[in-house]
Formats: structure tokens, C-alpha cells, sequence
């Protein structure tokens, strides 16, 4: 069987082998190559199952000359093939395969944004070099992620009604993804989750902070689930109650859904909680770790994302720690006389509070960055392709939406109307809540990370003037004067008996 296909594509993991699908139900031809013929049987396989068409839709090829000869032209490819340098290696086989100037390949992995950028430029003479991260794991692959395509805008015109087609949908009445996971009768109503992001790289940068944002989300609601767990002794089936009854209102979130399912999941082998069962050792790809050096190198605090990076780190030293755990002294457990339903709401509105912090901070790191990289991101379109599909999607993105739709030049989402309000209503119980954790001694560090972030956003002098003293006294790095126009610079003689303040010019 041969085809003119609409679109090729290299790798067809579980990823790739997912878009395909989900590009077929929406009609579109796809030829597909991967070094390892099992995959496209596999491939294969799953669409003799699931197709109702009674029409070929993926033609498996296998080589990279085969691919191009598949498609029509100018050609349009798709790489789902992991980061790094194999995403070269694949552009210079289809180089040596024959792909024309103006050729698109689309790099749909976790790719770092400035690998993005630079190889914009390197295949410039020989293919357009386009991008777009995806998020939704394997099942929003198939049925609907979330995508964040970045690069030439005359790219976007050839790829950008297939992936508006693919794409997760939200009800613009609700604000809400429109669920199904059907073979072959994909969501086609609703607004899709996949807008235009901007020049090369931007669109895997919003990413970046998409997973970075991801990290903390799940670092606070495992931080909740510790108190829970080890503070108030609850089982995981109770936790998984409470995430249930949380999933109801403000916290309602793929991942709080998520969670309730694995804590009630039960060991085929010992029937025992399967949670209770995994190695408390966080894995990480490298995303989180992408966005907290970033949020460093900009100056721009994120410290509730690095705090969960961090956390992760801590968690692979298990051998360490159980050494410790029997050596350092913290105190013991005593909740004699605590009203537990009350605990359990303080860490809901603590979670609430936290994970608004968390969001703001991976906001203004985008905010900063587009100013830096020269990028015209449109916040309330990100907000808004991220209510569906994507693995931070929540019933407050909505909010998050409304608030950038509201003010495209809003400074900090803490300063929107009804974020400030919220804060206001919460912050107690998320105060409450901390000390609770901090006098049990239950680590805490994205809750109480956050807390701090919000402190000293809303602090109108900073202990900063003590630092700056510091600094010019050791340094002569010197200081601004409240009392002065901002920028002069000015200097104290600190040994000097007098100690006058000298103005550098
Ligand atoms: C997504 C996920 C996805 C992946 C993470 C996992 O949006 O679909 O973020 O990109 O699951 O990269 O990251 P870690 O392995 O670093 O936790």
C-alpha cells in the first residue's frame, strides 16, 4: 500500500504512536518511520483495531528516503524522538534523505528552548526547523494534549489546523476540557488548546515553566498528603477521599484526581496500599531543573518550582537519610487534641494559596523572559490552552485566564482582583497549616517556600537595606539612598570615624 500522506513522522514510541492515532481520527493521512520495526507493528496493529474507517490512514515506512517519497510536498515532519542530540541526528537523515528548503520538520520532544533556537538557525539552508512541546502524557497524545508550537509563522500555517484538530478542547461556556477518549470520534467542538506561542524556542520555554509549574504543583500536594499521612495518621484511602471531595471545588485538577486514584490503588502482589509500596526516590527528566536555572539566571524568583526540585534531590539520598533518621532529633508526633477535619482544611486552603503562589511565580518567570528574549507572549492564550489536556490542567486555570484576559500587562497573577481575595480569604489556615507541619516536624519546603514568596512580594521594605550595607561595607559595592534619585550611587567610608555617604558619579 502506498500513500500520499499529509504528514510523516520519526518515532513512534508511545508518543509519536499516540499523535499518529489521533491525527488519523481526524482524517489526516500519516506516513511513519522508526528504527525499531516492533513499534510499527505495534502501530500497525493498533490501528487495524481502532480504525472504523475501512480506509488505509497510516502508511509504515522503513526508511527515511521511504518517508519523504510518502508525503506530499513541500514536506511536513514530525519528530518524536527524545531530546538531545538524536534530534540532530535525525535532521541530518533527513537531510541526506532528500528534504527540500522548504521542507517543516516540527521537534515535538522535551527539548531545552535554546537548543530549539539554535538549531532554527542551523538548518536554516536546509529545512524549516520548527517546534512544539507537548504535554498530556500518552493519553492526551491520543485523545487530546495540549500543545505549545513555536517558530517560522509560515510553519504554523501548515501544521497549525492539524494540531488545532488534535488538540484537547475546552467548553467556552465552562471553561472546562470537554472529555472524551473514544478511537475515532475525537472531540471536534470547543476551543482547542493549542495556540501559536511565538519565535523559535518560546514556545518550548512556556513549556519549560508548564513542567516547572508541574513540579511544584505535585511537590505541595505530596507535601499535604505528608502531613496527612505521617501527622494526622491517616490512611491512603482517607486521603484519597479528601483529594476526592477537594477535586469537587477550587482545587479541582488532573493532578489532585490523579493522586486520589494512586493512593487508592492496591498492591496486586501484597495487597497492600500501592503507594506504601513505591520507593520514596523522585525521579526527574530535567524540565523542573530547566526552569529553576532559568528563574536564577533571570533574576526572577521561582522558589516554590526550585523548592521542588530540591525536594526531589532530598528524596534520592534514601540511604543517607535513613541514617539520619535514626541520629538527628526532631519532635515527636503529637496531635493530642487536634481537630483533624480542621488540619485537613487548613492544608486545603494552604494547597490553594501555594499552588496560586506557584503559578505566579512561573507567570512572571515567562513575563521576564519574554522581555529578555524579545518575545510577545500572550499570557491569557497560555493560560487558556492550558485548561485542557496538559498535565497542569485545573478547574482555576479559567481564573488564571480570565485574570491575563482582563490585563495583558498584569505584573504578578497575586495582583489580579479575585487572586487577591482569595489570598486574603486563605492565608491563615495556610499560616496555621505550616506550623502545624513545622511543630510535628513534617518538611514542608514548596508550602512554606511559597508562604515566604508571598510575604515578601506583599513587603513593602525588605531587610535588602541591611544586605546592601553589607555589601558596600566589605565591597564598596555601594548603595541607592531612599532620600535620592534612583540610580545615583552612593558610598560609605564604614571605617572612617565620620562615615560620610560619597554620591559616585
Ligand atoms: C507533560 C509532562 C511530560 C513528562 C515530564 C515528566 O506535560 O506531559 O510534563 O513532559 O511527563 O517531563 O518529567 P519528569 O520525569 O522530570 O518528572
Amino acid at each position: 500500500m502506498s500513500l500520499q500522506c499529509d504528514i510523516g513522522f520519526v518515532g513512534v514510541g508511545v508518543m509519536g504512536k499516540n499523535l499518529i492515532l489521533n491525527l488519523a481520527d481526524n482524517g489526516y493521512k500519516v506516513a511513519a518511520f522508526d528504527l525499531d520495526p516492533t513499534k510499527l507493528e505495534a502501530l500497525e496493529q493498533q490501528d487495524r483495531a481502532e480504525n472504523q474507517t475501512g480506509e488505509a490512514r497510516i502508511h509504515t515506512v522503513n526508511s527515511y528516503t521511504e518517508l519523504l517519497a510518502s508525503i506530499k510536498q513541500p514536506h511536513l515532519v514530525v519528530l518524536s524522538v527524545p531530546a538531545g542530540h538524536i534530534v540532530d541526528d535525525v535532521c541530518k537523515k533527513l537531510i541526506d534523505a532528500g528534504i527540500q528548503a522548504d521542507g517543516i520538520v516540527v521537534d515535538t520532544g522535551n527539548s531545552l528552548w535554546s537548543d530549539t533556537v539554535e538549531r532554527e538557525k542551523q538548518y536554516k539552508s536546509k529545512f524549516l526547523f520548527f517546534s512544539t512541546a507537548v504535554s498530556g502524557g500518552e493519553v492526551g497524545a491520543r485523545f487530546g494534549p495540549s500543545l505549545m508550537p513555536s517558530g517560522d509563522p509560515y510553519a504554523w500555517t501548515r501544521i497549525g489546523p492539524m494540531w488545532q484538530a488534535i488538540a484537547a478542547k475546552v467548553d467556552p461556556s465552562t471553561g472546562l476540557p470537554i472529555e472524551r477518549q473514544e478511537p475515532g470520534n475525537p472531540v471536534k467542538e470547543g476551543e482547542p488548546c493549542a495556540a501559536y506561542i511565538g519565535p523559535a524556542g518560546s514556545g518550548h520555554y512556556v513549556k519549560m515553566v508548564h513542567n516547572g509549574i508541574e513540579y511544584a504543583d505535585m511537590q505541595l500536594i505530596c507535601e499535604v498528603y505528608h502531613v496527612m499521612r505521617s501527622a494526622l495518621g491517616m490512611t491512603p484511602k482517607q486521603i484519597a477521599d479528601v483529594f476526592k471531595e477537594w477535586n469537587k471545588g477550587v482545587l479541582n485538577s488532573y493532578l489532585i484526581e490523579i493522586s486520589a486514584e494512586v493512593l487508592e490503588t492496591l498492591d496486586d502482589q501484597t495487597g497492600q496500599p500501592v503507594v506504601d509500596i513505591i520507593l520514596d526516590k523522585a525521579g526527574q527528566k530535567g524540565t523542573g531543573l530547566w526552569t529553576a536555572v532559568s528563574s536564577l539566571q533571570l533574576g526572577c524568583a521561582a522558589p516554590t518550582i526550585a523548592e521542588a526540585v530540591y525536594a526531589r534531590a532530598v528524596s534520592t539520598r534514601k540511604d543517607e537519610r535513613q541514617i539520619a533518621a535514626n541520629q538527628l532529633q526532631g519532635p515527636a508526633i503529637d496531635i493530642h487534641g487536634v481537630d483533624k477535619d480542621a488540619v485537613v482544611q487548613m492544608l486545603h486552603d494552604a494547597l490553594y494559596c501555594a499552588k496560586i503562589c506557584a503559578y505566579a511565580q512561573g507567570f512572571d518567570l515567562m513575563a521576564t523572559a519574554a522581555v529578555e528574549y524579545g518575545w510577545d507572549l500572550k499570557y491569557g492564550e497560555i493560560a487558556s490552552i492550558w485548561r485542557a489536556g496538559c498535565i497542569i490542567r485545573a478547574r482555576f486555570l479559567q481564573s488564571i485566564t480570565s485574570a491575563y484576559k482582563a490585563n495583558a500587562n498584569l505584573e504578578n497573577l497575586l495582583l489580579d482582583p479575585f487572586f487577591t481575595e482569595q489570598m486574603s480569604s486563605n492565608h491563615q489556615h495556610w499560616r496555621q497549616a505550616i506550623g502545624f507541619a513545622v511543630m510535628q516536624g513534617i518538611p514542608v519546603p514548596a508550602l512554606s517556600s511559597a508562604l515566604s514568596y508571598y510575604d515578601a512580594y506583599r513587603c513593602a521594605v525588605l531587610p535588602a537595606n541591611l544586605l546592601q550595607g553589607q555589601r558596600d561595607y566589605f565591597g564598596a559595592h555601594t548603595f541607592e539612598r531612599v532620600d535620592a534619585p534612583r540610580g545615583e550611587k552612593y558610598h560609605v567610608e564604614w571605617t572612617d570615624a565620620k562615615r560620610p555617604s560619597i554620591h559616585i558619579k
